[in-house]
């Protein structure tokens, strides 16, 4: 029995995607999408928010505020709720109109903020600002605690005690690769840090969307795309290049098309982000740069269900 639904946070299993890459080598991802929050930002939401009671910063029946794309926001949720926070969550009108109904059907009080330059299902870096904005000035009104993801150690922290160590202790040493998406870049980070600390000569690879490549050194062309929670055309503050070793671009179409195929193949039904993590893998193992059967690990960010 579990003590309450904190405790289904972390510890997704590890999938072996056999049925969408045959082989060489081997693909293995996090289920994270079988999270209460539907998402991987259940771990940073419940290592923000116990961080923020151990300093004090947050005590019970506070208001905790934060911009989100949504699912940072069902982690907040989730955590608030069992935790007895009120939980207010301020979002660019360009996400997704299902991200919007599960935030409010978990009680959060949602202000949807107009976007600035982006289109719906396409968000960014200025929507996002603007979003930003709109919980700094709500936070301040009520005297809330505001989480500010991209600044906290939280983020990182969850996945550097969380994913990392539950990945090691599954598979240790025989882990090749680690192929992630970058939001805040708390997985990436996180998880990268752990991974190359155990094992130096595992392998980190950060996924971008097409035309968004700002970590690969390229300018941005294309601020929209349809990799929610993920390619906001900014260098994270928490980003250590030095942990990345390459990068994926992954496209729209390729999203769409990996969307579909592990619907298909392994009847899962996951988010963009997800299916960009597992693009960009198959890419990765069909370079052939890691040797002869290397297992190469990525993350199912979040539920199709969302989208
Ligand atoms: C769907 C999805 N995928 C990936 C990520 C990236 O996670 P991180 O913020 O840890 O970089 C996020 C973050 O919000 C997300 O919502």
């Amino acid at each position: 029995m579990l003590a309450s639904t904190l405790d289904m946070i972390g510890n997704t299993p590890l999938i072996a995607l056999d049925r969408i890459h045959r082989g060489p080598g081997r693909l293995l991802a996090k289920a994270e999408f079988i999270q209460p929050g539907g998402s991987v930002k259940d771990r940073a939401a419940l290592a923000i928010i116990e961080d923020a009671y151990r300093t004090g910063e947050l005590v019970k029946g506070q208001p905790v505020v934060e911009m989100t794309s949504g699912n940072m926001g069902a982690g907040l949720a989730v955590v608030c709720n069992v935790l007895g926070n009120p939980f207010v969550a301020t979002m660019s009108r360009g996400n997704s109109p299902e991200r919007a109904r599960m935030l409010r059907s978990l009680g959060a009080e949602l202000i949807l903020v107009p976007q600035v330059n982006g289109t719906l299902g396409k968000v960014t870096g200025p929507d996002i600002e603007a979003a930003v904005e709109e919980a700094r000035r709500i936070a301040e009104e009520r005297g809330a605690y505001y989480v500010n993801q991209f600044y906290r150690d939280g983020c990182m922290r969850a996945h550097e005690e969380g994913t990392g160590p539950e990945l090691w202790k599954e598979l240790g040493s025989a882990i090749d690769a680690f192929v992630a998406a970058v939001g805040s870049g708390g997985t990436f980070v996180g998880t990268s840090r752990f991974l190359k600390r155990s094992q130096p000569n595992i392998r980190c690879y950060a996924v971008e969307p097409q035309g968004a490549e700002v970590l690969a050194g390229k300018p941005l062309e294309k601020p929209g795309h349809m990799l929610q929670g993920t390619g906001y055309g900014l260098i994270p503050p928490h980003w250590e290049a030095g942990l990345a070793d390459g990068f994926f671009s992954v496209s729209d179409e390729e999203a769409t098309e990996f969307r579909q195929r592990l619907a298909n193949e392994e009847g899962l039904h996951v988010g963009y982000s997800a299916a960009a993590n597992v693009c960009a893998a198959i890419k990765l193992l069909q370079s052939r740069e890691l040797g002869a059967h290397p297992n190469v690990i990525t993350m199912l960010c979040d539920t199709g269900l969302k989208y």
